[in-house]
């Protein structure tokens, strides 16, 4: 069998527990994963962290697994999944919402390439309520974010 690559893209604004227990669960059934971060100049100033630093702390949760590695992509994510060679894209699905928001995507990147699948998954029960938004709320009013963010993360945001 040929090795499979998967993509588990996003914003990771920053990353959460949800998105490190969904990568680490695309692991265990792909050769190689690629936590890519999508980004477009015009949607930088709203966010919390640069694109360089949703990098390095997707590369500092995931420095246990030589398997999972941190990208970056502007434009199409089927255009970055087929140049990395990744035949499967992993998003969760917390509720009907990302449900909808999910179920266009995974139909429209099938149109773009049919070469590439979709696989949504549902959330760790533990994790189903964390959003990165959320955490952004909660880090801006002064709230604690442990508990909802890999331990990397709190640090980055309390520091
Ligand atoms: O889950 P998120 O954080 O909203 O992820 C957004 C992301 C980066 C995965 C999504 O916006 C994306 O795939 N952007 C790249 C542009 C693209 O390929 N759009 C899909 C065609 S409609």
């Amino acid at each position: 069998m040929p090795e499979l690559t998967a993509i588990c893209p996003g914003s990771f604004d920053p990353i959460t527990l949800g998105h490190e227990n969904l990568v680490r669960r695309a692991a265990r059934f792909a050769d190689h994963v690629i936590v890519a971060v999508g980004h477009s100049p015009t949607q930088e100033k709203s966010g919390l962290l640069d694109v360089e630093a949703r990098v390095r702390l997707i590369e500092e949760v995931f420095a246990d697994e030589p398997g999972i590695v941190a990208a970056s992509f502007q434009g199409l994510l089927v255009d970055f999944a087929r140049e990395r060679g990744a035949m499967l894209i992993v998003k969760g699905v917390r509720g009907v919402r990302d449900f909808e928001y999910e179920m266009q995507m995974g139909q429209m990147n099938r149109h773009l390439e049919e070469g590439i699948e979709t696989l949504l998954l549902p959330p760790d029960p533990r994790y189903g309520h964390i959003s990165s938004t959320l955490v952004r709320q909660i880090h801006s009013l002064g709230g604690s974010v442990e508990g909802l963010v890999p331990v990397a993360v709190a640090r980055r945001l309390a520091g």
